[in-house]
């Protein structure tokens, strides 16, 4: 027996029959303070080199970043979560915990120069190593333990630099853990952890590994990142890094991975983040532009799904879109 009397008594449609209804009895919304840009940061001086699968993204050098995160800020947009493109690369990606590294560089003139946007570093060690892996590398393997080590540098290198928030996306076990303790070591126990939680082995992060420069130059990423067809493990994942000291947990790509942003939103009580990824966003670009979709519309009903599904932040190329998109509204 249903709750509700049926047709005609019922009629789902009066309370469609006007936007102004609409927006009254409307569950979700999708707000630029949700949402953090993903940048790209690079050596040199003046360069902003489009990235090719990214229409509207930018391999940026450290002045190019300064006027970014200005118009950024501008636009309303409440976060940058920041990817390092090294000079140079080695087995161990000593660049991603040097002191005067890129990222580390970068975190502070974000912090110069737009000193209340919330400033996000993702930890890995993927785009700094020379075999393109996220961790160290021995007779071919990716090991896991050396690695934590590796991890946990980085993370305090990136929190003394000014870094707001810390995100581990590498997927060795027990990093979030580690980083925390680290983190507590040296000062910084008020720096959280959003951890990649549940990172799926995808392709649809393609177009990002030519924008980082950062495929792995043999194998693929299966040995850590998780099976595109298991759900429960997702779980177990978040589980774990909750216990292991997680502030936020994320769900990563996000489309293909709807059903567990929202099993991850009921049965956990942290915030949820999405990463709306390269591929996803690559996708909807090469539609629009063919016209074969309006990019806008597409754009926002994706994000909105994404927000419905259960994620509190979504990360997404589209930021600046959606701030642009939503103050014409
Ligand atoms: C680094 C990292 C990746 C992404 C975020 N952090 C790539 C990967 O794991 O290969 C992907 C982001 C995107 O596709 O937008 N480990």
């Amino acid at each position: 027996m249903s709750l509700y009397p049926a047709f005609p008594t019922s009629r789902p449609r009066r309370l469609r029959r006007t936007e102004a209804l609409r927006q009254l009895v409307r569950e979700t919304t999708l707000s630029v303070a949700d949402l953090i840009l993903p940048l790209f940061v690079a050596p040199g001086r003046g360069v902003r080199e489009p990235i090719a699968s990214m229409p509207g993204h930018y391999q940026l050098s450290l002045d190019e970043l300064a006027r970014e995160v200005r118009e950024v800020r501008a636009l309303g947009v409440p976060a940058v979560l920041l990817f390092g493109l090294p000079p140079h690369k080695d087995p161990v990606g000593s660049g991603a915990y040097a002191r005067d590294g890129i990222i580390q560089e970068a975190i502070r003139t974000v912090r110069e120069h737009a000193p209340d946007l919330v400033v996000m570093t993702d930890v890995c060690l993927c785009e700094y190593t020379s075999h393109g892996h996220c961790g160290v590398v021995e007779n071919g393997r990716v090991l896991n333990d050396p690695t934590l080590e590796l991890l946990a540098q980085t993370a305090v290198s990136h929190a003394e630099a000014g870094a707001d928030l810390v995100a581990p996306s590498d997927m060795m076990d027990g990093r979030v853990g580690a980083i925390r303790r680290a983190l507590d070591a040296a000062g910084y126990a008020e720096v959280p952890i959003m951890a990649y939680s549940a990172k799926f082995a995808s392709a649809f992060y393609g177009p990002f590994r030519e924008a980082a420069e950062s495929a792995p130059q043999f194998g693929d990423r299966r040995g850590y990142q998780m099976d595109p067809a298991n759900g429960r493990e997702a779980l177990r994942e978040v589980e774990l890094d909750i216990a292991e000291g997680a502030d936020i947990v994320m769900v990563k790509p996000a489309l293909a991975y709807l059903d567990l942003i929202w099993r991850v939103r009921e049965r956990f009580h942290l915030p949820v983040a999405a990463y709306n990824v390269s591929g996803e966003y690559a996708m909807v670009k090469a539609a629009g532009q063919l016209g074969w979709i309006d990019e806008r519309a597409i754009a926002l009903e994706l994000l909105t799904s994404i927000r419905r599904a259960g994620a509190d932040l979504i990360i997404t190329y589209f930021a600046k879109d959606v701030a642009r998109w939503l103050e014409e509204r």
